[in-house]
């Protein structure tokens, strides 16, 4: 299965020469690598099988994706209005239509910090996600516990809740319009980031998350017989120091990054383990 890497830059850097400088380090990094990767194994192009891709706030978005449009890097935004997928009267929303435009092929959706800051529920994300495929929008739905519910052995309960939204997905007239064997599979992404690993530096161990991978994966599948493997990705303080024994397990996809991904160096060494 291809490997993703997602850098979530969150709401940073702060000015547009910072937001510069980054995209050009982490473009100019890549490509070194691209080129490395293919002197050093010309049978095989390692590069090529991690997908990388940066989410900017919204404000960066344009110039993120005009940067990184001759390079392998995808642009996606962080977040999409649940309420119209093109305009309308809603004050400081981004539509899915509009981050399109701005160049952003996916868009994460249901962050934890969206979840905790904006209370952002099933019934709201199944509305994003609707807006999202009706754009051709990728999405990236992420699920996890809170330390509570962690401590309380209830992880499996709550990402059965959360993933109830791709259930209700799968009902929706644009679901059932495409063609589940290759479509929806190409344009949905799960992220599994624990809350209380996020930003904190504390981790699950390995043999957790790929525990809870390969329940999150069972479960798709058991939502309809014809919705092939999806992506999973693991989240929450991924570092250059760690990535590689995530990397190593079968059953996780890839890496949602957060503060890791605000330098090229860490953001390329994830990338490297997942390739
Ligand atoms: P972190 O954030 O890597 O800084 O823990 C991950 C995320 O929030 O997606």
């Amino acid at each position: 299965m291809q490997a993703w890497v997602i850098g979530n830059w969150k709401q940073n850097p702060a000015t547009k020469r910072e937001v510069e400088t980054l995209v050009t380090e982490i473009v100019t990094a890549n490509n070194e690598r691209s080129v490395n990767n293919s002197n050093t194994d010309s049978s095989h192009d390692k590069a090529k099988t991690c997908q990388l891709m940066l989410a900017p706030s919204c404000i960066h978005l344009s110039a993120v994706s005009s940067r990184l449009q001759d390079s392998s890097i995808l642009c996606a935004a962080q977040d999409i209005s649940a309420h119209s997928a093109t305009v309308g009267a809603y004050t400081g929303d981004c539509s899915a239509q509009q981050v399109a435009d701005a160049g952003a092929t996916w868009t994460i959706l249901g962050h934890s910090e969206r979840r905790q800051y904006h209370q952002e529920s099933n019934e709201i994300l199944l509305a994003k996600l609707v807006c999202a495929l009706e754009q051709k929008l990728g999405a990236v739905l992420c699920i996890g516990e809170t330390q509570a519910q962690y401590d309380a052995r209830d992880t499996i309960k709550v990402i059965d809740e959360q993933l109830q939204v791709v259930k209700q997905l799968l009902a929706q007239p644009i679901a059932k319009s495409m063609d589940l064997d290759h479509t929806l599979a190409e344009q949905l992404i799960i992220a599994y980031e624990p809350v209380w690993a996020i930003g904190t530096g504390k981790v699950p161990t390995v043999s957790e998350v790929s525990a809870t991978h390969k329940h999150i994966k069972e479960q798709l599948a058991s939502f309809a017989s014809k919705l092939p493997a999806i992506t999973v990705l693991y989240g929450g303080s991924v570092n250059a120091d760690n990535a590689d024994s995530f990397a190593a397990s079968p059953v996780i996809d890839g890496a949602l990054v957060g503060g890791a991904s605000l330098k090229a160096e860490s953001f390329l060494a994830i990338a490297k383990a997942f390739s």
